[in-house]
């Protein structure tokens, strides 16, 4: 199971507070995001650190452009692997997993 940060999620905050919030899940944990959040964005609100580790070395790797140029964002989502959750809108009763493709 993939590990929360909570001095992360601390470290973020929503664009508009008072957006209509959006459950899913991440690795069935339930967890909520401003409606209009990439998925991404979700999770390091949610103050998941690591998304998913280097196929190489297992090394941890986290969201970094945030615009679809640096892949370190793959995650399994509603079972399709190696999704761009940066470039992905976050909907509701999305299944986001940590563990694939030698995520987190
Ligand atoms: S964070 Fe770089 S491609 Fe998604």
């Amino acid at each position: 199971m993939a590990a929360r940060d909570r001095t992360l999620s601390a470290a973020f905050r929503p664009l508009d507070p008072g957006a209509a919030q959006l459950g899913y899940a991440v690795d069935g944990v339930p967890a909520q995001a401003p409606a209009g959040s990439s998925i991404a964005g979700a999770l390091l609100l949610a103050g998941y650190r690591v998304i998913r580790r280097a196929p190489a070395d297992g090394a941890p790797r986290a969201p970094y452009c945030m615009m679809g140029a640096c892949h370190e964002c793959l995650a399994t989502v509603d079972g399709v692997p190696d999704v761009q959750t940066c470039l992905t809108p976050l909907r509701k009763g999305m299944q986001v997993s940590l563990g694939g493709h030698g995520a987190a």
